[in-house]
């Protein structure tokens, strides 16, 4: 987003005005005096007026490629979280929709619109989830065959819902599955003899990764994949 429109979305002030109080060097972006209106807002931009930072109205909604060793909080006394990689403007506004464990990498969604989280992470709606699996032997026919029909995890009762198994490599996987439980992917490969070695997440729903981000960066994610979540067109 420009930065006047960016001005004039967030104030009162029309795009004129916008334009007036940047030429007068009233703006700063990220502490810098800002001089053309033209400037292409980066996310996380910290954007101030007269001294005084401005927010988008609306929410937020934002991609990470989770590096490993962060864990997925919001805030900790002692480890560093997802949500700390983010500059303090977003951090401040957004939870994570659909944990991952400390070693785990790959996708994670954080957004401010608990509504959204909410669709994301709910047992009853049909939002898959796809992870790249290293396992520590091949999987074997009868394996992958209990994972596509559903398993037993340790102290539960309820078989895990129908898998989808595409095998990679020798010892590589790519396992979707359509719940979210506690550590629920290595419970699963465990409970079939297995053991993972490396876990990443790939998609949830539609939304795959972006390639183009490295581990620890974000992106806002598009209108298209917002909606992929709700279904509305
Ligand atoms: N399943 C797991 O075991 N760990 C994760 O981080 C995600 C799914």
């Amino acid at each position: 987003m420009r930065l006047d429109q960016y001005l004039s979305t967030s104030t009162a002030l029309s795009r004129k005005d916008a334009k007036k109080v940047i030429s007068q060097g009233r703006v700063y972006v990220d502490g810098v005096p800002a001089r053309s209106a033209n400037l292409q807002v980066a996310v996380g931009a910290t954007i101030e007026l007269d001294g005084s930072e401005l927010h988008l109205p609306g929410e937020l909604y934002l991609m990470m490629n989770k590096p490993d060793g962060v864990i997925s909080a919001t805030t900790d006394n002692s480890q560093p979280t997802a949500v700390d990689l983010l500059p303090s403007p977003l951090a401040s506004q957004v939870h994570i929709a659909g944990r991952l464990d400390k070693d785990t990498t790959g996708l994670l969604l954080l957004t401010s619109d608990g509504q959204w989280s909410h669709q994301v992470t709910s047992p009853r709606r049909d939002c898959p989830k796809t992870y790249q699996v290293q396992l520590a032997a091949p999987l074997s026919s009868e394996a992958r065959a209990q994972l596509e029909a559903g398993v037993m995890l340790k102290d539960e009762n309820k078989p895990t819902l129908p898998a989808t198994v595409r095998v990679c490599s020798d010892a590589a996987i790519e396992l979707t599955i359509n719940e979210g439980r506690y550590h629920q992917v290595k419970r699963m490969l465990a409970a079939v003899g297995n053991h993972v070695t490396g876990l990443h997440r790939l998609r949830i729903g539609t939304i795959t990764l972006d390639p183009a981000l490295a581990p620890g960066q974000y992106r806002e994610l598009t209108e298209n994949e917002i909606r992929s979540i709700t279904g509305r067109a």
